[in-house]
């Protein structure tokens, strides 16, 4: 059976991982994959997740199955992190493994409810969305999003092509921190796309995988609760390997926006869902989200190293766009200053990202994008330098 297996196509992100572990130089540089690097180069475990840890540890004394949709308290204290107070009659939760988790057990659901709904993706978008939804046989319609010429957003565009969106068709948007562009939508922006995707009878679903690593916690929650307050109905997949750095814990949430009294069977639907795919969700990082946000004390101190992360980032690329303006004697690249979130997607062609790679040891993605926290105030001028070069 096993030999009529063929390769299955290589995911770009994670490709480039094992291209950077196997490269010897020792001043090579790792833009590649969105994970969180501090100035020294580590991807700390933050300070109040080591110690709900020691209390988990502490407490716990038991390792016996929580409920099919995960533990109500990591439920309830996301999505009043996410939304605030007031949807607790409205939504039905489940914990998932991590964000990707979420995105997958949501399109099940869409697919499920209603088998002809497009989902609409943002071009560009994480490669993994058209990914996962061409696996589930599902079908995507891409939407105009980045301007190539200004590295914004391509408004009019968007708008143009989401007006070709059907009742019923879901409509991916990224709460926050766009990936792979960095480039996201204003507050009036948000309002437009709300009002006709409401004139639409479209179903938002909302990827909320960067929250705290934008405009700040508060802020990168509130196009993602302006949707949420518009619409009958929303999905929210919500990651915490990234806010809470918990990345191999594989710990997210999908949430289920829906009626009063149509919640009941959603909640059956996505409690049925996590039995099909995998059962009981993984518990332990939810239960270190849980423990955090339940205590004032850590809450507190993770919302201080989150800010922490969130401003070595932001100071990262104010540093990066000065650099590149100096050496490429131009303000070509001075949207990386505008752009929010870990990514920046830098505008250069397949040829000068595999020039950066093998002339400079510098790892970034094939369309250019950029990890900004991958970054240190020492390698900033080197790659300004590296990019000066190979566009020249
Ligand atoms: C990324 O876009 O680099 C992250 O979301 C990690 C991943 O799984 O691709």
């Amino acid at each position: 059976m096993l030999e009529t297996l063929n390769p299955q196509p290589q995911d770009k992100i994670l490709a480039l991982i094992a291209m950077f572990r196997e490269d010897k130089r020792t001043d090579k540089i790792d833009l590649g994959v969105g994970v969180y690097k501090d100035p020294t180069g580590l991807t700390p475990v933050m300070r109040a997740v080591k110690a709900a840890e020691q209390k988990i540890w502490a407490d716990q004394t038991t390792k016996a199955y929580t409920g099919l949709a995960g533990e109500p308290a990591f439920s309830a204290a996301m999505i009043e992190m996410i939304l605030g107070a007031g949807y607790e009659d409205r939504a039905a939760a489940i914990s998932t493994p991590g964000g990707t988790g979420a995105i997958r057990q949501a399109l099940e659901l869409i697919r499920i409810a209603n088998p002809k709904a497009k989902v609409w993706l943002s071009n560009p978008t994480w490669p993994n969305h058209p990914s996962i939804i061409k696996f589930l046989g599902m079908t995507s319609v891409e939407y105009r999003y980045f301007d190539v010429a200004t590295s914004g957003i391509d408004f009019d565009g968007l708008m143009a092509d989401l007006d070709g969106v059907a009742e019923g068709d879901a409509v991916l948007l990224h709460g926050c921190c766009h990936n792979p562009t960095g480039a996201n939508l204003t507050s009036e922006q948000w309002d437009q796309v709300i009002a006709l995707l409401q004139a639409k009878k479209a179903v938002p679903f909302v990827d909320l995988a960067y929250q705290g690593f934008g405009d700040g916690l508060e802020a990168d929650a509130e196009a993602t609760r302006k949707v949420v307050a518009a619409f009958p109905e929303v999905l929210l997949a919500a990651s915490c390997s990234k806010n809470f750095g918990i990345y191999r814990e594989r710990t997210g949430i999908l949430v289920a926006i829906t009626s009063a009294d149509r919640k009941a069977v959603v909640q059956a639907n996505l409690n049925f869902l996590n039995r099909q795919n995998y059962s009981f969700p993984p518990d332990h990082g939810a239960r270190i989200v849980s423990t955090i946000l339940e205590d004032a004390a850590l809450t507190a101190d993770w919302k201080a190293e989150l800010e922490e992360v969130r401003l070595n980032m932001l100071g990262l690329r104010t540093q990066l766009a000065e650099e590149l303006r100096r050496a490429t004697n131009s303000d070509r690249f001075d949207f990386v200053a505008d752009h929010r979130g870990m990514f920046s997607r830098l505008g250069l062609t397949e040829a000068q990202v595999t020039t950066l790679r093998e002339d400079h040891g510098i790892y970034i993605v094939s369309d250019s994008r950029i990890n900004i926290a991958g970054l240190n105030t020492k390698t900033v001028p080197v790659l300004a330098a590296a990019i000066a070069k190979v566009i020249s």
